[in-house]
């Protein structure tokens, strides 16, 4: 659906990563893991960024400043109208998810994580995310994860007691829930200034069980990523591709996978990891 959405803030939250929150119509948004397609005057392609979060006339979203088109975006104040097409792309198979699963986001690949996190936890999935940055500074939403340990504090459908509401960003310890669901955050970085120094593959031996692993990030992230988890335990990865139209018009997004040649934006962004040529 296109159409005119409003900011209400648009803020830093890390080194050139900003958060945007805009005011509109979400109903097409369905899954997490879509995304959208924003228009910039003056900007011949529109700038496809994934959905972090969204509810009922509210969007988040998360993006990095990569070039004029998105430092144009975090100049823009409250209050200016952006015309966007929304709940483009297939999203996450959260049916596949099992009894543990795995989130695991490089970078900007961090914001679709957290939806998809959100909506684990709000279906009674414990879930253990892995983190990976380049740095301290790059580090974003650690805090927002943890939180997600307290949805049922507020009364969200599907959860009846109370937790503690303590902090562990780093996935140490986890939360004594008195057995509700539970979000275990592990940080890599690969300075070491957050977390375990490395990637998020070093994170893997803290991960007990995994049914199932949902990525998204940079394609050698993905790789190794999938090569450590093997082929007997199931997965699907986000692919970042350079877009033109976002909606299957063109083929500037096509990639190659073991099923012929498939549309990043249209056929995916999400793919079964199998398939995927990585
Ligand atoms: Fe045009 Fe995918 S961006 S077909």
């Amino acid at each position: 659906m296109q159409q005119l959405m409003t900011i209400e803030k648009n803020e830093p939250i890390a080194d050139q990563v900003y958060r945007l929150v805009l005011d509109g119509d979400t109903s097409d948004i369905t899954m997490p893991g879509q995304f959208v397609n924003i228009s910039l005057p003056g900007f011949f392609l529109r700038r496809p960024i994934s959905v972090c979060d969204w509810s009922n006339g509210k969007l988040v979203l998360i993006y990095k400043v990569v070039g004029k088109g998105t430092e144009y975006m975090s100049t823009l104040k409250a209050g200016t109208q952006l015309d966007i097409l929304s709940g483009l792309g297939n999203g996450f198979d959260m049916s596949k998810a099992g009894s543990a699963p795995l989130l695991v986001g490089g970078g900007v690949g961090t914001p679709p994580m957290y939806g998809l996190a959100k909506r684990l936890v709000l279906a009674g999935k414990p879930v253990n995310v892995i983190l990976g940055f380049a740095s301290e500074k790059d580090a974003f939403y650690l805090d927002e994860f943890d939180a997600l340990n307290d949805l049922y504090d507020f009364g969200c459908e599907g959860f009846e007691g109370k937790g503690s509401g303590s902090s562990d960003t780093q996935g140490q310890n986890g939360h004594p829930h008195n057995g509700y669901p539970q979000v275990r955050v592990f940080t890599a970085t690969v300075d070491g200034s957050l977390g375990k120094k490395g990637f998020v593959t070093d994170c893997l031996g803290e991960i007990a069980e995994c049914t199932h692993y949902f990525a998204c990030g940079p394609i050698p992230m993905l790789k190794a990523l999938k090569s450590a988890m093997g082929e007997k335990i199931s997965g699907e990865l986000s692919l970042e591709e350079r877009m033109g139209c976002g909606f299957g018009a063109c083929v500037g997004c096509s990639v190659m996978t073991k099923e012929g040649t498939r549309k990043v934006c249209s056929d995916g962004p999400v793919f079964a990891a199998d398939v995927l040529l990585v």
